[in-house]
């Protein structure tokens, strides 16, 4: 049931609206304010149910909470979701996203989005009429622009340190790596892994999106229904989360996964599914920071290009502490992620934070 759901909910707050000229239901997440506003994108989405749509903005604005500390970012976590029905008109997405724009701004600053799954830049532009609580607005605009390449720089940095840690070196040469999703961040991403000399696999249910990475960088297609039992080093979930289960992660044939899609176990347990299987995890909220790292870094905390490259670089070197962490206290890297995060959160207020401390 929706009450006992929101009631029993680790967060802050869920501000709900729904907006009946489309029949879209509006939720934001905001899960901590502990380190700062609470942050995190907007998602457009057809749900199964109104529970369905609820429980996603929830997990991925606690995702949010974990992202920015162990980031080591003045923010916290929160999200938004649009959850439209089947029969939405395109027509009504302007209008749609201005009433949406109201919502944030009422909230006073204390939630701050920008775009997530089906939202883009210029529905980040229209918002920032209406509020400026809100990054990635074009750049014509004021804003820091699409995420993604960045976003996808944070996941490179992040595959390099685990390979590192489980083959002894961080180079890519004759290192296979399944890219499964190739929208913005995964063709980036691919890109890059091509030009560090890794062999290249590609994946995805769009088709001419595929097609596009082949013909432009020589990557190998993999049908969407094998990708998960393909033979590679590395698999990178780059599209929508849940894909790592009791029944995929047997059928996995990789030595890491490193991606960048959000809230990739299905449920907590899978983290030492992995573990058990000798899988070497990258928790994807510590490696796919990068494009929050960028978007708020330069918006917000008016970092440089060099310090967004150093902090980049930094998801790498925070990954090696977790495996070595994890290693350690015999647990999984999810959980000396999580620990990471709760030592941040716990140190608490905003002090604490790297805003004084600068770069790493
Ligand atoms: N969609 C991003 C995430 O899940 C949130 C984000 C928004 C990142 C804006 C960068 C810029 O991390």
């Amino acid at each position: 049931m929706l009450e006992d759901r929101i009631r029993s909910w680790d967060g802050e707050e869920v501000v709900v609206r729904f907006d009946h000229l489309t029949g879209t239901w509006m939720f934001v997440c905001i899960h901590s304010r502990k380190l700062g506003p609470a942050c995190g994108g907007t998602r457009m989405k057809t749900y199964p149910d109104l529970e369905g749509a609820l429980a996603d903005a929830m997990k991925l604005s606690a995702a949010m909470t974990l992202k920015m500390a162990v980031a080591d970012m003045p923010f916290g976590g929160g999200k938004a979701v649009l959850a439209i029905p089947l029969a939405f008109a395109e027509d009504q997405r302007t209008e749609l996203i201005k009433r949406y724009a109201d919502m944030v701004e009422s909230l006073g600053g204390n939630f701050q989005t920008g775009p997530d799954i089906n939202t883009s830049i210029a529905d980040m532009d229209l918002i920032g009429e209406r509020t400026r609580h809100v990054v990635c607005r074009s750049r014509e605009r004021g804003g820091s622009g699409d995420p993604g390449p960045y976003t996808a720089r944070g996941v490179f940095h992040g595959i390099c340190a685990s390979v590192n840690h489980a083959f002894g070196s961080p180079k890519l040469q004759g290192r296979s790596v399944l890219v499964q999703g190739v929208g913005d961040v995964g063709s980036r991403l691919a890109e890059q892994l091509v030009a560090a000399g890794a062999r290249v696999l590609i994946s995805d249910v769009a088709t001419e999106r595929v097609q596009r990475l082949v013909d432009s960088i020589g990557a190998t297609p993999i049908p969407p229904e094998e990708a998960i039992g393909s033979d590679c080093d590395v698999y990178s979930p780059c599209a929508l989360g849940g894909t790592l289960n009791a029944g995929t992660i047997p059928q996995l044939r990789c030595r890491i996964v490193a991606g960048s899609a959000n809230n990739q176990l299905a449920e907590p347990d899978d983290a030492d599914r992995l573990r058990a299987a000798n899988i070497l995890y990258a928790p994807d909220f510590v490696i796919n920071a990068g494009g929050v790292l960028y978007a708020w870094g330069l918006e917000a905390l008016g970092w440089s290009r060099e310090t967004i490259d150093a902090r980049h670089r930094g998801i790498g070197d925070t990954l090696a502490n977790i495996y070595s962490a994890a290693e350690r206290g015999g647990v999984s890297t999810e959980a000396a992620a999580i620990r990471i995060a709760a030592a941040r959160l716990s140190a608490g207020d905003r002090a604490a934070t790297s805003i004084q401390r600068g770069p790493l």
